[in-house]
């Protein structure tokens, strides 16, 4: 019998990257365990946010994640909807299971509905990529983030101000365990295989069946790439139409703009009548959600990377690609110039938009590695986990 069970639970994309290397150190320890009370029992939950196989199987497949032992099969709807159904599916597998730990990553809906159920069946929770905080209480992870941390056992953080975070939070010291960032561990692992990707191969295969007037890239110019898909940038049509007038009428006339089009923007372009704006520019070419080797090797190529993601923001970090992150707030400051980092706030003001693509583009890549970010979390995380059994 082994010496503990934990569930770990991934609901949307940005947790699949999270998971993966979990997952690979737990079968070391057990390959590497002298008996069997130092084994794990692991039971992978995917609670079905995210579903659409770009945005959910590919990452799998892609990562050799095993398929889940569980789909809760939740699906869109309300943050209510989406926390509730993911709640009540959830309690009535941890009344079947009873695992010793359940482990959660990041800060998205799936994130926040388990660690409240684990609490309530009374089953110890540790959290990986604890102590973010932006400090906008408008923001939905925020949210999750903040519940996530009062109930966990165990808080992994990726950096030294996520800990301070939580001491100034109040939590107790011996909860808290620095780790660095899991996402490099993946980053770190996938990185030659994404290497031997070709830029305009990954265009070819992922361009929108829609795009009219998309001149075809040139395989040595510089391009920009851009993500976005906080409901601060597209869900108000005042402020993604200014984003897109400048995105196709400026940015996309100096260099060609690839753009992967998350399925909450395309819906959004659609309702908002900017669609059609987007798909004729000559500049801009949309592209399907990327998978995770073909967003990195576009990355590592990138004259200038344009986010809302905070994960693309770390990448940028590591790979040192000048990156303007279109929020007025982070929960990752550790990415940031001042910091060290290679990305800089514009929220989605226009004139600081222009302003710093011109700035950020002279300035040209410059990798930096906060500490611990050194593709080792994962390894450190399961010893934590095993030395509290
Ligand atoms: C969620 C996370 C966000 C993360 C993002 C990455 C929360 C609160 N938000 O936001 O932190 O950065 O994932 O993508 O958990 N949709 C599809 N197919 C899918 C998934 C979504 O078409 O497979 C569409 C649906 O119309 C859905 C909308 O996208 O209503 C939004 O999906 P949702 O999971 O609610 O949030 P995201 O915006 O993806």
């Amino acid at each position: 019998m082994a010496g503990m069970k934990i569930i770990s639970v991934v609901g949307a994309r940005p947790n699949f990257m999270k998971i993966a290397p979990f997952i690979r150190a737990v079968e070391a320890q057990n390959a590497a365990a002298a008996d069997s009370t130092r084994t794990i029992e692991h039971v992978l939950v995917h609670t079905g946010q995210h579903y659409d196989d770009n945005m959910s199987r590919a990452f799998f497949k892609a990562l050799d994640i095993p398929e889940a032992d569980v789909n809760l099969g939740i699906g869109s709807g309300s943050h209510a909807e989406q926390v509730g159904h993911t709640m009540i599916a959830f309690e009535k597998l941890l009344r079947k299971e009873r695992p010793d730990w359940v482990v959660v990553v990041g800060d998205v809906n799936a994130t926040c509905a388990c660690s409240i159920t684990a609490k309530k069946e009374h089953v110890r929770l540790a959290h990986i990529e604890a102590g973010l905080r932006s400090g906008d209480m408008r923001m939905p992870e925020e949210v999750n983030r903040l519940v996530t941390d009062r109930l966990s056992d165990l808080l992994f953080t990726p950096d030294r101000l996520s800990g301070d975070n939580l001491r100034q939070e109040g939590v107790p010291e011996e909860k808290i365990r620095f780790v660095g960032n899991i996402m490099i561990d993946t980053l770190e692992a996938q990185r030659s295989k994404a290497a031997d990707l070709q830029v305009t191969e990954i265009v070819t295969r992922n361009r929108l069946e829609e795009q009219g007037q998309a001149a075809p890239l040139r395989s040595d110019g510089p391009f920009a790439l851009l993500t976005l898909h906080r409901p601060s940038n597209v869900d108000d049509p005042s402020i993604l139409s200014a984003i897109v007038q400048f995105l196709t009428e400026e940015l996309a006339v100096e260099m060609p703009l690839l753009w992967t089009v998350h399925p909450r923007t395309a819906k959004q372009l659609k309702a908002f009548g900017l669609w059609d704006k987007v798909v004729a520019a000559p500049g801009v070419v949309t592209l399907q959600p990327l998978g995770y080797h073909e967003l990195l090797r576009l990355n590592m190529e990138a004259a200038l990377v344009l986010t809302d993601s905070g994960g693309l923001q770390e990448e940028c970090c590591v790979l040192g690609t000048p990156c303007l992150t279109l929020r007025w707030n982070t929960e990752r400051p550790v990415t940031l110039r001042e910091q060290g980092g290679a990305s800089v706030l514009v929220g989605n003001d226009v004139q600081r938009i222009r302003a710093a693509c011109r700035e950020m583009l002279q300035r040209g890549r410059m990798p930096s590695r906060p500490e611990l970010w050194d593709g080792m979390t994962a390894p450190r995380i399961v010893e934590a986990l095993v030395s509290v059994m």
